[in-house]
């Protein structure tokens, strides 16, 4: 009867010894763990058979129970190590990491290439002394028109396709110049201010319009103030934004609240004055609207025009961009493609 027992803790080390040998995984391992030595093992079945028996087979049947399990245990514990190593090294064979590889930089975002422009033209005009301006893009009529001598029912107005808001008597901005009426009426000359902003205007979409778009006024008022002035300060920001090959023409024109009034042109970016599609072989480029405050813009704001005299000027931000930047549809500036904003 003992005899038998024995054979049985032998029978199931010999078994044990067997299967964890062939284990190839540490999951197979965990399964002859709970197998063999689990609470509902092949262990704990013989053990609960010799608790049974006579105190003398008990105590010496017990010794030997306890050594298989002991041996059984290192078993287990060096197949896992072995398994543990092994799966490490497969790991490490098949699935490699090369360290040396370049990481995967996070995505920067960057300024607008219309932002960029506008700092470009506010860090040149800051230089120059000029002061920065700014006013609402809500508008009165008063500001955007009467003031600035572009009479109600003149047929000047239709220069400016206006968008009317609910309120009346208030529009979308037309340009950039109402800044000029608010700052003169609150600051005593001499002055020298730029204002960069948004505009509006009731537009047909195409590669060179868009119903909003971006303008920078400059007014400068102070006494015996000429048009050399104007063509100095113009010529020197044109150099210093596009640089010194950069020549400009200006040609007679109209508005309202100058007098005379002129066009600046620059030379062609893009043929570099030779000629080309972009400038309709011209070797010109306008680029903003300029002249003499009028005397009656003047005296609109309470100013004397006998003692005072000034220049003013109005650029397109988003041209000067395309100029500088050889853009030829303003609707990319306004996409939000990154494919297109990542060049700049
Ligand atoms: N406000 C004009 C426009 O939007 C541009 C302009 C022309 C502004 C002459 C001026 C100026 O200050 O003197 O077309």
């Amino acid at each position: 009867m003992s005899e038998k027992r024995i054979m049985e803790i032998s029978k199931l080390l010999i078994e044990a010894k067997e299967s964890i040998q062939k284990a190839s995984s540490t999951e197979e391992g965990e399964a002859l763990r709970i197998e063999f030595l689990g609470r509902k093992g092949k262990f704990a079945e013989i053990m609960e058979k010799l608790a049974k028996l006579p105190l003398a087979q008990k105590r010496k049947q017990g010794q030997e129970a306890n050594s298989a399990k002991t041996e059984i245990e290192y078993l287990l514990a060096q197949k896992n190590k072995e398994l543990s190593q092994k799966g490490a090294e497969k790991i490490a064979a098949t699935e490699k990491i090369d360290v040396t590889l370049p990481g995967l930089a996070p995505k920067n975002g960057h300024i607008h290439p219309l932002t960029q422009i506008q700092d470009q033209i506010v860090e040149i005009f800051t230089s120059f002394g000029y002061t920065q301006a700014s006013g609402p893009e809500i508008e009165s009529e008063e500001y955007n028109f009467d003031k600035l001598n572009i009479l109600a029912n003149h047929p000047a107005r239709d220069m400016w396709d206006t968008f009317f808001v609910k309120d009346k008597g208030m529009v979308l901005r037309t340009h950039t110049s109402p800044v000029q009426i608010r700052y003169m009426l609150k600051n005593k000359p001499p002055l020298r201010i730029f204002a960069p902003g948004r505009t509006y205007r009731y537009e047909q979409i195409d590669a060179g319009h868009l119903p909003n778009f971006y303008q920078c006024e400059g007014l400068v008022i102070d006494k015996n103030i000429t048009l050399a002035d104007l063509k100095g300060t113009i010529e020197e920001f044109i150099k210093r934004l596009f640089g010194p090959q950069a020549k400009i023409r200006m040609r007679q024109s109209y508005f309202p609240f100058t007098e005379p009034s002129v066009e600046v042109d620059m030379s062609c970016t893009v043929c570099k004055g030779r000629g080309c599609g972009v400038c309709k072989t011209t070797g010109w480029m306008e680029i903003m609207g300029a002249g003499m405050v009028s005397p009656q813009v003047l005296r609109n704001v309470g100013l004397d025009p006998a003692q005072w005299q000034g220049f003013a000027f109005g650029m397109g931000i988003d041209r000067i961009c395309m100029l500088k930047y050889g853009v030829e549809d303003i609707r990319l500036l306004y996409s939000a493609n990154l494919r297109f904003l990542e060049q700049f």
